[in-house]
């Protein structure tokens, strides 16, 4: 492993935050028995895994069993995560995941098991002014000098969870070899219930109109701000120094961005994702 800045080292290719993961983990996932019920989350940083997470949490707790962790960093833990994951094995199924890794590093068993993949996809603009505001307050990142410092460092792929614009074609190209569900973090903002319903079609949860309307509700903005075990203001201080429910909307990278920087963004998303035909929405 390669360290590549304060906080984050580079493995295989792959860069993440020192704390958050490492180069052994990377690699003992290689050996990580998934089930057939498993269900994985997966998002590049700041796109919306935590909102994912609620729901997929939400839908499941009608079934008991969650109840007996405290947070949804417990009931759904990151699949890398260094801390806490001795229990992984031992969960009962569903096991419910998150994580943030690209396709090379997911354990082995993907094709053949089938587990359900939920990828969540959000405009890569919003995408950078999120990471801007969090690397301010969260001390596994490295704090950036200006936005146009962490602007570059995204262009460039040096931020967790590597280049954005790679997360999104590795996980598209497995469309065919996975059981995967793309959503983006603006259809869930545009239309929750439907979000909510399509999430629960994917996972075979046949859940009744007003238990939709539930999960709905405990996932809007406002409701999980105010909600202890899914703001995250559960996070010691030492990790984070203020509020993760920060924004919860789309375009606010029209706050920050310069003209030029908006087109360069267009001109590399044509580029290098041209030919995938993704239809994000900017506002
Ligand atoms: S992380 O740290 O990678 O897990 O972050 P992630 O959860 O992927 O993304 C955080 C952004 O998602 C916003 N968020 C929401 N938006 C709308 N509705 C709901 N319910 C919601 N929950 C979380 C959160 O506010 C971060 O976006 P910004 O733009 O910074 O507000």
């Amino acid at each position: 492993m390669e360290r590549i800045s304060k906080n984050l080292g580079r493995y295989k290719n792959y860069i993440f935050p020192m704390e958050f993961t490492s180069a052994e983990i990377l690699d003992s996932l290689q050996s990580f028995e998934i089930r057939g019920s498993d269900v994985f989350l997966v998002t590049y940083p700041k796109s919306g895994t935590v909102w994912t997470q609620q729901i997929i949490i939400s839908i499941h707790e009608f079934d008991g069993g969650l109840s007996k962790y405290p947070t949804n960093m417990e009931k759904m833990p990151w699949l890398e995560n260094i801390n806490n994951r001795d229990n992984y094995p031992l969960r009962p199924s569903p096991r419910l995941f998150a994580c943030h890794l690209t396709p090379e590093f997911m354990p082995p068993g993907l094709e053949d098991k089938k587990p359900k993949i939920i990828y969540v996809m959000r405009n890569p603009k919003d995408v950078i002014v999120s990471t801007y505001h969090f690397s301010q307050i969260f001390s596994l990142f490295d704090t950036p000098e200006s936005f146009e410092d962490l602007f570059e460092h995204f262009l460039k792929g040096e931020l967790a969870s590597s280049s954005w614009f790679d997360h999104i074609r590795k996980w598209k190209s497995m469309r065919d070899r996975y059981d995967i569900l793309y959503l983006t973090y603006e259809d869930m903002i545009g239309d929750l219930k439907t979000a909510v319903t399509k999430i629960c079609t994917f996972l075979g949860k046949n859940l009744s109109e007003a238990d939709v309307e539930k999960v709905v509700e405990k996932s809007t903005f406002k409701n999980m701000k105010e909600d202890p075990k899914a703001n995250y203001q559960f996070l010691p201080e030492i990790l984070m120094k203020g509020v993760f429910m920060r924004k919860g909307q789309i375009g606010d990278w029209k706050n920050y961005f310069t003209v030029a920087q908006s087109e360069r963004v267009d001109r590399l998303l044509q580029e290098r994702l041209g030919d995938l035909s993704l239809k994000f929405i900017w506002e």
